[in-house]
């Protein structure tokens, strides 16, 4: 099967197929989910919470991101490889965006980027499109900004809200964007998105309307227990499963079990 492209993005949403998507950010779990004929894998700043321990995604370098995306491509053989950019990566400037999103592309064998915002990155969204580096914009709750919306909250929730949420879309899309991912907005305003646009719509917590759906990997198979959105539903427990994989090995070292015959050299 050869890899996705953006073509398929808009072949999907005009056959009405949903587009399926999952973070991942090492080789193994990339391979996983790869494996699980998902279409396109994005390397998400969510990494800083759920690999590296931070509070927020503010800290993740544009280094990591390289370096987390770099591992992922090399274990993909069909899923789109979505970079993600970090907090100020792409803010102070558009040059620092071309140039941090081709890095994506040049470095990490990725072949395209996620940008948070709509109207306010639209100059960058025009420039990035217009260097051959396929852009996906992201609106709604942009975890990026908690320190302005004052933590993870729903967005989209005032019909003027709704109205900008909706300008903001066809913003993205008229800059150039192939996609637009609708986060923790109301189901109804993502549907009227999803409609009126002609770019496949991305949600996490924007209801069954969109032309596709994402989560994050960690989530959905049981390796993040901080918080648990309500939009998220988990489909294994694998922090379960590893650690009694882990206390049965310590119980066999302890108790002379384990390296037995099996496991050793004559
Ligand atoms: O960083 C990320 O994983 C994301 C998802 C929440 C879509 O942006």
């Amino acid at each position: 099967m050869p890899k996705i492209t953006i073509q398929d993005f808009s072949k999907k949403k005009s056959e009405k197929k949903k587009i399926t998507m999952l973070t991942a950010y090492d080789y193994p779990f990339a391979q996983i989910v790869d494996e699980a004929g998902i279409d396109a894998i994005l390397v998400g700043d969510s990494l800083g919470m759920v690999v590296q321990g931070l509070e927020n995604t503010l800290p993740v370098t544009m280094d990591e991101m390289i370096y987390h995306t770099k591992m992922v491509s090399r274990a993909v053989k069909n899923a789109m490889v979505i970079g993600d950019m970090p907090f100020m990566s792409y803010q102070a400037s558009v040059e620092d965006a071309v140039m941090n999103a081709g890095r994506f592309l040049k470095e990490a064998g990725a072949s395209a980027i996620k940008i948070e915002g709509g109207a306010e990155v639209a100059e960058h969204i025009k420039a990035m499109t217009k260097s051959d580096i396929p852009v996906m914009s992201h609106i709604g709750l942009t975890p990026q900004s908690i320190h302005r919306m004052g933590g993870y909250k729903v967005q989209g929730k005032t019909e003027e809200a709704q109205k900008k949420l909706i300008k903001e879309a066809h913003i993205a899309e008229d800059a150039g964007a192939f996609s637009l991912l609708l986060e923790a907005i109301p189901m109804n305003l993502a549907r009227k998105i999803t409609e009126e646009l002609s770019i496949p719509t991305i949600g996490i917590g924007a209801g069954p309307f969109c032309d596709g759906q994402v989560l994050v990997l960690h989530d959905v198979i049981g390796l993040f227990e901080r918080f648990v959105p309500k939009f998220v539903k988990r489909y294994a427990n694998l922090k379960e499963e590893a650690l009694k994989a882990i206390k049965d090995y310590k119980e066999d070292i302890e108790k002379g079990a384990f390296p037995s015959e099996d496991q050793s050299f004559k």
